[in-house]
């Protein structure tokens, strides 16, 4: 086996993290650079991408400092980040503002706007205008800092700006692209209709390549500061971060899935042809491999809604004592039958209403229920989006046909197993430490720079525990997921619509 290494950086929300594997896979070391995150306005979101730039080169600092020859032998880096964010850049390369995240909602009227504008939108695109996603956020800045717009020559997306920060090159790729509404996700290319229609054209965006190609070099400059050898390492065309999770776990096949349990909840099959269902706000896109793409449902407050309720109640730092409670109240069926009901819609919902301005709900709260009762509902409001979730997928014929579960909130069995029951699922624990979408992006980086074949790469980890779903689940959950369904659909018409 070659003495080579691999590179994977994740660009999340909260922070950078970076991985640094031999060629068997296994992790030399790895560091985690917090990043901060600004709320200037009710609905902004924003980040500082030179703070994402700094983390980067912190990170290797770190990884420099634990293996030091290890890091002389990198021979490719692939690159996974948080989807959506537009990065604005000059005709110098400098960054002009901040950049507008994934959870941003400023921009309602210009995704209405865009939506409204050309008749096939919806199937050109492949997806519907979403808030998030990057298209109506340029078509806010042209609106309201038409100065900065006047300057912009670039626009790329978070991970995106990070190959631009370390090769030089403008290079952009598929499973990224579909969240732009630029992209001819059936046709794997950018749609010159789709870019006019957001205000833009070509010669703002970057060259297209798979997730898996090689897509530049890593400077000589850096390759110097670095103690590398000049034009050695390749960097991929890498992915979104939830497609680099998939390849990261092994889900590179149509019907191979996960389940996410994080800040936000996703729920992300490959298929081996493309799959929509827009109006249900299903995300429709490329999947980071060749010939394949991915459907994914969108949760916007998963395990965060139960971190929310605990720091709510004063127990912030003692979560896993909360759910060792919930589980006991959960035990007596009678119990959970009579316990509250909660609409996790903290920061609004994705999948399926596409509806920022949704709030949460707590509902059929008695003299009886104290906070354990009210816990024991936001576990299961937040399962109830999952159900959601699966039935849009189900509902587009996605043909999922196994599905791992990771994210932090996937360490909670109780939490795991009642997933499986409402989703009425089997769901995969892995074996092993979870490491994401930087090990996604570490595979991406060996596959780029000729480490091995896909079999070879993205092999999946072993199965600690499978989540068999209860039989019994639907007569325990289904009547009160008819009521969850029903609290949304009352207070969305109390908004009068
Ligand atoms: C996906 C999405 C989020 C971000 C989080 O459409 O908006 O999952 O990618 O980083």
């Amino acid at each position: 086996m070659s003495d080579r290494t691999y590179l994977g950086f994740d660009i999340g929300t909260s922070s950078i993290k970076a991985l640094l594997v031999d060629a068997a896979q296994k992790i030399i070391a790895e560091a985690n650079i917090p990043v901060s995150i600004s709320r200037p306005h009710p609905l902004w979101s924003e980040q500082d991408p030179e703070e994402w730039w700094q983390a980067c080169l912190k990170a290797v600092a770190h990884l420099r400092a634990e293996a030091p020859e290890a890091f002389t032998r990198l021979h490719g880096i692939g690159l996974s980040g948080q989807q959506h964010g537009a990065v604005l850049l000059d005709e110098a390369g400098r960054v002009l503002r901040p950049a507008i995240l994934w959870n941003d909602g400023r921009c309602g009227r210009e995704a209405e706007e865009l939506q409204a504008s050309l008749p096939d939108f919806v199937e050109r695109a492949s997806n519907i205008a979403m808030v998030g996603f990057t298209a109506p956020k340029i078509m806010w800045v042209k609106r309201h800092e038409p100065e900065i717009f006047a300057k912009t020559k670039k626009i790329l997306l978070p991970k995106d700006y990070i190959r631009f920060r370390l090769s030089g090159e403008y290079v952009q790729e598929m499973s990224d692209a579909g969240g732009t509404l630029w992209h001819d996700v059936a046709g794997r290319r950018w749609d010159d209709t789709l870019l006019a229609a957001g205000g833009i054209d070509r010669s703002y965006v970057g060259r297209l390549v798979e997730g898996s190609e090689a897509a530049a070099l890593l400077s000589d400059t850096l390759c110097r500061e670095w103690g590398l050898k000049p034009s050695s390492v390749t960097i991929a065309g890498g992915a979104g971060d939830n497609a680099a999770a998939a390849v990261g776990i092994g889900a590179v096949k149509g019907g191979e899935g996960i389940l996410s349990m994080g800040t936000s909840g996703v729920l992300f099959a490959v298929t081996d042809r493309l799959v929509t269902k827009p109006h249900r706000a299903l995300n429709a896109m490329c999947h980071a491999l060749p010939n394949r793409w991915h459907v994914m449902g969108v949760t916007l407050s998963a395990a965060s809604a139960l971190s929310w309720f605990a720091e709510t109640i004063g127990r912030g730092d003692k979560v896993g004592d909360l759910i060792a409670e919930v589980e006991a109240f959960a035990a007596h069926a009678d119990q959970r039958r009579h316990a509250p009901i909660f609409v996790p819609y903290l920061t609004g919902e994705r999948t399926p209403h596409n509806d920022p301005e949704a709030n949460g709900i707590f509902a059929g709260i008695r003299a009886q229920h104290g906070a354990v009762a009210m816990a024991y509902a936001v576990m299961e409001g937040v399962a109830f989006c999952f159900a959601d979730d699966f039935d849009v997928l189900a509902d587009a014929h996605a043909g999922l046909q196994s599905c791992f579960l990771v994210g932090g909130g996937a360490r909670s069995r109780f939490w795991g197993q009642m997933l499986a029951d409402v989703i009425n699922f089997p769901l995969d624990l892995p074996d092993g430490a979870e490491t994401g979408g930087a090990q996604g992006a570490a595979r991406l980086g060996m596959l780029a720079s000729g480490a091995g074949t896909e079999a070879e790469i993205c092999i999946k980890p072993g199965v600690k525990l499978r989540y068999q779903p209860n039989s019994e689940g639907p007569s325990i959950y289904g009547e009160r997921l008819a009521r969850f369904r029903a609290l949304y659909r009352g207070e969305r018409s109390m908004r009068g619509l």
